[in-house]
């Protein structure tokens, strides 16, 4: 089948451009000496994170227990982090059950979930690394709060303190490529300052780890860091090609439409809506870029339609029944609304792959 066969709305996946995102974030980190376990939470899908482990990923990184449980069984990933605070006996429980099968490291925010886990564990061990808050004001603990809390965490029962990690998201939101690299190489600063004190408190804390996208590249240079977690570097997205000022063409993942109407010369309604599109507000192009009309924007959604507007001369040049190719604001929720993507090398749709773990939020 050819991309043109495909019915619409289509998510697509450029092999060429996956593997090549995928291969210059392993490279980088390959020749930095630094552990790459990538975040799956933007692709959700068992064949993109079995070629990240076979390209030399440490192992993954997930939020949620669910997507841990499809990325040990479908992906065979048997070097799990869950980067989320586990609470409750039904999640314990179930975290019991994948220790059994995979080495799991889990995120600790708080003195008292510590002890709720350690509790929880029964006669099962677990590594925990500490959540150090670098500016996000999200969840874990604030640099003195970690050190304060870290002697009694490392001797609750059941529980191996062997790092500390943080997601400097907060540098996302900065302007500049400059500003974002600064920010992440602060952020990766701090957390191996974190590491070293409780080093000196006798705490055999080595794995240290910073994580995000935009950020990555920058936290290499810093000497301490063992680790790096990106996730939405698999396929970018628009937001990231402004604000990084990458190229469109890196993006690996775009949303195919058809134009069903065209009520007005400066109209133009295509049949994704919010549930193909996610309502996130995006930047100056709405919710995706369209790749051939760069002034036809996607400023607003209902469910099933895609609202787009003409930003240029005279009326928008499309005819009813053409195919447009969009690449999301905000690609995460995207991904995570499909069951499967379509595969692309070139024209030619060589596959589809199940996003096994979309909607695995608990
Ligand atoms: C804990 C954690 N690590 C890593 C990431 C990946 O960051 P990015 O979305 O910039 O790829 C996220 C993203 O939300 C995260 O929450």
């Amino acid at each position: 089948m050819t991309l043109n066969e495909l019915d619409t709305p289509a998510v697509v996946i450029d092999l060429d451009r996956l593997e090549a995102n995928l291969g210059a974030m392993q490279a980088a980190c390959d020749a930095a000496g630094v552990a790459l376990r990538p975040h799956i939470k933007t692709h959700k899908c068992p064949e993109i994170a079995r070629f990240q482990l076979r390209a030399g990923a440490r192992g993954l990184t997930v939020a949620k227990l669910g997507e841990a449980e499809v990325m040990a069984d479908l992906a065979g990933c048997d070097d799990l982090f869950i980067a989320y605070p586990l609470l409750g006996e039904s999640k314990l429980a179930r975290l019991r059950a994948l220790c059994e099968r995979a080495e799991v490291r889990v995120s600790v925010c708080s003195l008292d979930q510590a002890r709720l886990l350690s509790a929880g564990l029964g006669a099962t061990r677990v590594k925990v690394r500490l959540n150090v808050d670098t500016g996000l004001l999200r969840d874990g603990f604030e640099p003195d709060a970690a050190l304060d809390a870290a002697q009694r965490i490392a001797d609750l029962p059941g529980l191996d303190l062997v790092g500390v990690f943080t997601h400097e998201g907060h540098c996302a939101r900065l302007e500049t490529p400059a500003a974002v690299a600064e920010c992440g190489r602060s952020s990766a600063r701090r957390l191996v300052e974190v590491a070293e004190r409780l080093r000196e408190q006798g705490l055999p804390v080595t794995e240290v780890a910073p994580g995000s996208t935009p950020t990555a590249l920058a936290a290499l240079d810093v000497p301490g860091v063992t680790e790096v977690r990106p996730g939405t570097y698999c396929f970018w997205d628009a937001n990231y090609v402004h604000r990084l000022g990458l190229d469109l063409d890196q993006c690996a993942a775009r949303v195919v439409v058809t134009v069903v109407d065209h009520p007005a010369p400066e109209r133009v309604i295509v049949d994704g809506g919010s549930k193909t599109f996610f309502a996130d507000s995006g930047g100056w192009w709405g919710r995706a870029r369209c790749v051939e009309l760069p002034e036809l924007t996607l400023p607003s959604c209902s469910e099933e339609h895609g609202q787009a507007l003409w930003t240029g001369a005279g009326a928008a040049p499309v005819a009813l029944g053409q195919r447009l190719t969009f690449v999301p604001h905000h690609i995460c929720p995207v991904i995570n609304l499909v069951d499967c993507v379509n595969v692309l090398r070139g024209e030619e749709v060589l596959d589809t792959w199940r996003i096994a773990a979309r909607g695995m939020v608990s």
